[in-house]
């Protein structure tokens, strides 16, 4: 890491970031686990993968609200105990990513 910068500089070192992560890394990592067949690895990069372009969502609000000089309204967040799947708001019936149930997700304040 090279410290911490403005919000901005912050944010967009974090959406690059995840961009790497679910465009480059987990498909890398998607691929060699597949090919060496260790099927808990694949699975767990599987869920991994989409979790991670879900926080580039998020940190790509995060960024187009302080572009515009705002802030992100406050709101729960709860993210998923089995994959990492993060929501803005009410913690989905099931998991989108893993099917976990609602009583999965966790509320981070
Ligand atoms: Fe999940």
């Amino acid at each position: 890491m090279s410290g911490v910068g403005s919000t901005m500089a912050n944010l967009l070192v974090a959406i690059a970031g995840e961009a790497h992560e679910f465009q480059k890394m987990y498909p890398e990592f998607i691929k060699a686990a597949a090919g060496e067949g260790h099927s808990a690895a694949l699975k767990s990069f599987k869920n991994a993968m989409p979790v991670e372009e879900v926080h580039h969502r998020l940190y790509s609000e995060a960024a187009e609200a302080v572009k515009n000089g705002k802030d992100l309204a406050e709101t729960a967040v709860h993210v998923c105990e089995v994959c990492g799947h993060t929501v803005a708001g009410e913690a989905p019936d099931h998991c989108p990513i893993c099917g976990a149930k609602k009583e999965k997700y966790t509320e981070v304040k």
